[in-house]
């Protein structure tokens, strides 16, 4: 843990000096001077706090069981399918249409080809989601008084390093720390109760979903790649001018408007791709196919939802999701009805 302390003093080098050596406990790392106007110093010091809430006063072996105790414990937390509405169930509510449900946040894992039984050729997405709980709910009356919210948390963090605070949301609902956590506007008979696991069968194969995440960086661009400008002239007296903008046209206005397109920084901004159809869900490992691309690189975790689109209207969809500890036993992989298998007989063209 480090912070910045900045002491604004009025000349007075010894009373500074004093000051960086009464610091109890704790190391200045860096310490620079910046001179301001005359007379005036400013002080930067940097503390490095190397005691944090779970090592302090712990011995080497203290920490390593409290690590590997830890990990047990959300590991039994994460493999629980029980759903908390079995000890105090929140009252369930049938379907009806215009009923908005909660979403799923998934890891990209990668992009492979299917096909379908008419012998087209379909990429698709692959996005597993990985210890997915629902972490809060937010009454409408806390929010902004139109749509209730539930907050849900993907994939499982380490607990260190993090602040009491943060630990305190998990704890009520009884999950491990999570590395992300998305915000949901759900319906009133859409809620779940927080600590409850979600599944990739929370969707249905031929549905379609929204996805959103954050694009990859691209870093600084110039207006080429960034706009796709067409550049300028390889001839004709260009000097160093193939891939700059040009004139910027502001003739008698003499500004440049608000939203110019102009070199900057590219990508790592949240985009989402809608409309996109589910292909297949596997129940086993919960990897969930959409088709085509999603926006982000590997590894990154994403947002899915259903799809706000008019045309993608659901029909009776597991409501409010789908629960694991149920009766009704999935088979291993659902698929979309166009989606060719290969048990089947191959497709011939006459
Ligand atoms: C260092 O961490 C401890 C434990 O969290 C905290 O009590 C203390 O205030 C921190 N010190 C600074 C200067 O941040
Ligand atoms: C799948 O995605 C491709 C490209 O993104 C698109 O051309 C095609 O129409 C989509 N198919 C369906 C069924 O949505």
């Amino acid at each position: 843990m480090a912070g910045w302390v900045a002491l604004r003093l009025l000349g007075r080098e010894v009373a500074a000096a004093r000051l960086l050596a009464g610091v109890p406990g704790q190391a200045a790392a860096a310490a620079a001077v910046v001179t301001g106007r005359r007379g005036q110093w400013c002080f930067l010091v940097r503390h490095i706090n190397s005691t944090t809430w779970w090592n302090e006063h712990l011995s080497k072996e203290n920490v390593e069981f409290l690590k590997k105790i830890t990990s047990e414990e959300y590991k039994a937390q994460t493999a629980s399918k029980l759903c908390p509405l079995k000890d105090e169930p929140w009252p369930l509510h049938p379907w009806v249409p215009g009923s908005k449900r909660v979403g799923l946040i998934g890891l990209k894992l990668g992009m492979m080809p299917l096909w379908t039984k008419t012998g087209e050729r379909h990429v698709v997405t692959l996005l597993q989601v990985q210890d997915c709980h629902v972490i809060k709910y937010q009454p409408m009356e806390e929010t902004n008084g139109k749509t209730a919210l539930l907050l849900v948390g993907g994939k499982n963090a380490s607990p260190f390093y993090r602040s009491e605070s943060r630990h305190k949301v998990y704890e009520e609902a009884g999950v491990p720390p999570k590395q992300k956590i998305s915000t949901f506007k759900v319906s009133a008979n859409a809620i779940i109760k927080p600590g409850t696991p979600l599944y990739a069968a929370h969707f249905q194969p031929g549905q379609f979903v929204d996805v959103t995440a954050k694009t990859i960086g691209k870093g600084f661009q110039g207006v080429m790649k960034r706009w796709g400008f067409k550049g300028q002239p390889a001839t004709h007296g260009q000097t160093k001018t193939h891939r700059r903008p040009g004139a910027t046209g502001t003739c008698k206005v003499s500004r440049v408007f608000p939203g110019k397109k102009m070199p900057g920084r590219m990508g790592n901004i949240y985009r989402t791709a809608l409309g996109l159809k589910v292909w297949r869900i596997n129940t086993k490992h919960n990897i969930i196919f959409v088709n085509g691309s999603v926006p982000g690189h590997r590894n990154c975790l994403v947002k899915i939802r259903d799809s706000n689109l008019p045309a993608h209207c659901l029909e009776n969809p597991p409501f409010p999701t789908f629960f694991a500890d149920g009766e009704e036993q999935l088979p291993e992989d659902l698929y979309d009805e166009d989606v060719f298998q290969f048990t089947d007989t191959s497709v011939m063209y006459t």
